[in-house]
């Protein structure tokens, strides 16, 4: 079973045809592309997809131990809310350094990113093919999904990260509320700075989504020390300082006590209310 949809009518789709409104989708570097009929390439569309010409991982994301610790957290927060046999919604996957922990979960998965050629990779990288995993390219403003099917959404580095205009980014959150059920939950992260952490947690405060919980991961030293030395990341001694799963979780355990300001990601825990009053 496909828990994809038109992006414009959100209708089931019937492989690449919607159910409803007729429109054909097509595909772009082999992956099915859901963008809506209004879509325009964005500057920030075209942000990212300049950055994956230029290189095929910008984040270095398996490289470095801080970006696998934070891979490792976040998967925490997802075997604690998506018990086996959940819908769980990933928003720009990237190349898949998320998605490949994610698919060795017993839930469903619908995977995506405004890039076609992160999907491709990520989808080329996940060991073995699912049914219950689809990949699509997408945008989080418009979501390829019906009404209240998901029950956790994965929106990571993340809504503020992703350069959106100010409707757009209330379009993300008024997304996620469309199609999370009720009662279920949205994990919202990003990479910024502490002092930044409140235009995220006012983000989603002005959104129809409830915050329940903030998870500020230990990183902030790791990050720091990674920028400081970026100029000498050729010298094998320094790659493997960055590399070393040891050494990342050291540099977490001296940025822990800082809470808040020790960390450079926070997670929101959302969750979709009852009612909208609630
Ligand atoms: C920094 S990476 C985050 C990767 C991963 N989610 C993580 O947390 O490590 C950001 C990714 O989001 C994608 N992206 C940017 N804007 C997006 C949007 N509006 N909808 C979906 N993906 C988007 C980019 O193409 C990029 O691959
Ligand atoms: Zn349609």
């Amino acid at each position: 079973m496909s828990w994809l949809a038109c992006p414009d009518c959100h209708r089931a789709l019937e492989g690449s045809r919607c159910s409803a409104c007729d429109r054909v989708f097509l595909a772009e570097a082999g992956v099915l592309a859901l963008r809506s009929r209004a879509a325009e390439a964005s500057a920030a569309e075209r942000h990212y997809l300049d950055l994956y010409q230029r290189t095929a991982d910008p984040w270095a994301y398996e490289h470095l131990a801080v970006e696998r610790l934070k891979a490792e957290r976040v998967m925490a927060l997802v075997d604690r809310l998506a018990p086996d046999g959940s819908l769980v919604v990933e928003a720009g996957c990237a190349t898949g350094h998320i998605t490949r922990r994610l698919v060795r979960r017993a839930v469903s998965a619908v995977v995506f990113d405004l890039v076609p050629q992160a999907v491709a990779t990520t989808k080329a990288l996940v060991p073995a093919p699912r049914a219950d995993v689809e990949y699509v390219v997408a945008s989080a403003t418009e979501l390829p999904l019906a009404d209240g099917t998901v029950d956790l959404l994965l929106l990571l580095d993340g809504p503020l990260s992703w350069k959106l205009t100010e409707a757009q980014l209330r379009q993300v959150f008024d997304e996620a509320q469309r199609v999370v059920k009720p009662g279920g939950r949205v994990l919202v992260m990003d990479y910024l700075t502490p002092s930044k952490f409140p235009l995220l947690r006012e983000a989603v405060v002005r959104s129809p989504l409830r915050l329940v919980a903030e998870h500020p991961f230990p990183d902030r030293l790791s990050y720091v020390l990674e920028s400081m030395l970026r100029a000498l990341r050729g010298l094998g001694v320094v790659r493997w300082f960055f590399s070393s799963s040891t050494v990342g979780r050291v540099l977490a355990a001296l940025s822990k006590p800082f809470g808040h300001l020790g960390s450079k990601h926070v997670v929101l825990e959302c969750e979709r209310p009852h009612l909208p009053s609630q």
